[in-house]
């Protein structure tokens, strides 16, 4: 059986003590069930939010890692920093860190080594834009990111790896891909991955769907076969929201 995961992607909001509050709780109300409920925290929140996790099923993650391992880069946070607060996953390839800072295929795959390397599970994420979709390259793009940012891993170390697809045009827009069309591309990763690594890995990797999930919506995309959960953005800064999402399970 595949991980069934709902991650919660804070991005660059809440303060300390307001991302605390929020933890506790998230921690207060996670049942003890099959669900693996993530926190991807700002990085300088990690070592305070891991002390307040107690249950088994909730972990800790950071929302980006350094393309290096350590040295002089001055502002960037390693993986093994990372993983010294208690951390257990890191996103990588986020369309935000594509974008905005200019995080490239081979950038990232370096970040997924590293994070492998450190005993984080990296959730990757790839997706693509609407004039991509509106031209009919939304297939290809994806798993161009794929290819790029996984393919040259052991079939050990890929199978380690959670995929997330956010469609860059549902992200933060309230506009949902359609159950249908989330279970689509679902399936075509899932495809691809047996293709390469064979059915057996293709079938243990969770594909997380990401991009205006909320709780009137979580159920029916997680119902699909090749959804296993949800990367969400602004549905986790309300724990009420939050947990109406991992309860859609
Ligand atoms: P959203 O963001 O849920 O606010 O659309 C998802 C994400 O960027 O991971």
């Amino acid at each position: 059986m595949r991980k069934k995961i709902v991650a919660g992607n804070w991005k660059m909001n809440k303060n300390l003590q307001d991302g605390v509050e929020l933890a506790k709780t998230v921690n207060r109300q996670v049942e003890d069930n099959n669900v693996i409920v993530i926190l991807c925290t700002p990085f300088i929140h990690l070592s305070e939010v891991s002390n307040v996790i107690t249950k088994d099923n909730l972990f800790l993650g950071a929302q980006n890692c350094a393309s290096e391992a350590s040295g002089a880069f001055t502002g960037e946070v390693s993986v093994d920093m990372i993983g010294s607060t208690g951390a257990e996953y890191v996103i990588i390839g986020h369309s935000e860190r594509r974008s905005y800072y200019n995080e490239d295929d081979a950038t990232l795959n370096k970040k997924v080594k590293l994070a492998l390397s450190a005993d984080l599970t990296p959730i990757f994420c790839c997706g693509e834009v609407l004039a991509e979709r509106e031209a009919g390259k939304h297939m290809k793009v994806v798993k161009d990111q794929i290819d790029k940012g996984l393919f040259d891993l052991s079939p050990d170390n890929f199978s380690k790896v959670v995929i997330a697809y956010e469609p860059v045009w549902a992200i933060g827009t309230g506009v949902t891909a359609t159950s249908g069309q989330a279970q689509e591309m679902h399936k075509a990763i899932r495809e691809m991955i047996a293709e390469k690594y064979g059915n057996q890995v293709a079938e243990g990797i969770s594909i997380l769907y990401g991009g205006s999930c909320k709780p009137s919506n979580a159920a029916e995309l997680f119902a699909n076969p090749d959804v296993d959960g949800g990367l969400i953005g602004g549905a986790s800064l309300s724990a009420a929201d939050f947990m109406g999402i991992v309860n859609a399970f």
